[in-house]
C-alpha cells in the first residue's frame, strides 16, 4: 500500500485503531513510555506519528506540555477528542505534519517521542524521520518498537508471527534487515537505557551531534 493510501486507510478506521492495538498491548506500552521517559512537570515534548495519541496523552497526564504530530487527519481527530475527554486538551495538542520534515527549528523539545511507527516506513522515510527526531531534540529521544529477535528459534517465531506483514509489505522487510540501534546511531543519537515491554523495546537516547 503507497504511503498515501495507508494514511487515507488509518484515517478511515482510526475509530478502530484503539481497541485493536489494546488487544496488542499498547496501552501498557504506551505508559511504559511515558515511565521511562518520565517528563518532568511542563516539559516541552513532542510525540512525532502520535496516531490516537496514547503516548502524548500519557505524557500530558504526567504534567508534560505535549504536541503530538501525524499525517493522518482521522487519526489526529480521535487523539483530539481522547485528550478532551481526559481533560488534558490545555496540556496536549494535535497537528498534521510530516516526519520527515517537522516544522519547528533544532533543539525545540526537551523530549521527543515516537512508539511503533518506525517499522511501517520505507527505509529512506524512517532515516529521514529518525534524523528529524534528533534534530529537534535538545536532550532524550524516545523510540519503541518491535522487540526483535536476531536468532534462533525466537527469531523464527517472530518471523513466523509476523510472515503477513514480512511477505506483503517491503518496508517490514527493510525494517527487519538494519537493528534498530544501527540506525540510531546513524541518526547521531547515543542509547542511554532499553526498557521492554512485552513484545516491545525501548530506547531512551541523547540528542545531540
Ligand atoms: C502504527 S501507528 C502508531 C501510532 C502511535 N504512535 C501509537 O503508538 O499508537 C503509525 C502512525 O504513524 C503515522 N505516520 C506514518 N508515516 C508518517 C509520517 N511520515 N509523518 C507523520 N505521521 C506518519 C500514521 O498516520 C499512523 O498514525
Amino acid at each position: 500500500m503507497s504511503r498515501p493510501a495507508q494514511i487515507r486507510f488509518l484515517s478511515g478506521v482510526a475509530a478502530l485503531y484503539d481497541p485493536v492495538v489494546a488487544a496488542l498491548g499498547f496501552r501498557g506500552l504506551w505508559r511504559r513510555v511515558a515511565d521511562v521517559a518520565s517528563p518532568a512537570e511542563g516539559a516541552h515534548c513532542l510525540d512525532v506519528c502520535t496516531g490516537t495519541g496514547g503516548v502524548a496523552i500519557a505524557l500530558a497526564a504526567r504534567g508534560a506540555n505535549v504536541i503530538g504530530l501525524d499525517l493522518a487527519p482521522g487519526m489526529l481527530a480521535r487523539a483530539e477528542q481522547k485528550a478532551r475527554r481526559r481533560g488534558l486538551e490545555s496540556r496536549v495538542r494535535f497537528a498534521r505534519m510530516d516526519a520527515r520534515a517537522i516544522a519547528f527549528p533544532e533543539k525545540s523539545f526537551d523530549l521527543v517521542t515516537c512508539c511503533m511507527a518506525l517499522h511501517e516506513m520505507s527505509d529512506e522515510e524512517r532515516d529521514a524521520a529518525l534524523s528529524e527526531l534528533a534534530r529537534v531534540a535538545r536532550a532524550d529521544v524516545l523510540v519503541a518498537e518491535y522487540r526483535v529477535p536476531e536468532r534462533g528459534l525466537a527469531a523464527f517465531a517472530f518471523r513466523l508471527g509476523h510472515v503477513f506483514e514480512y511477505l506483503e509489505s517491503d518496508d517490514f522487510r527493510s525494517f527487519l534487515q538494519r537493528g534498530m540501534e544501527d540506525r540510531l546511531a546513524g541518526a547521531g543519537l547515543r542509547i542511554e537505557e532499553r526498557a521492554d515491554a512485552g513484545a516491545y523495546r525501548l530506547w531512551r537516547c541523547r540528542a545531540g551531534r
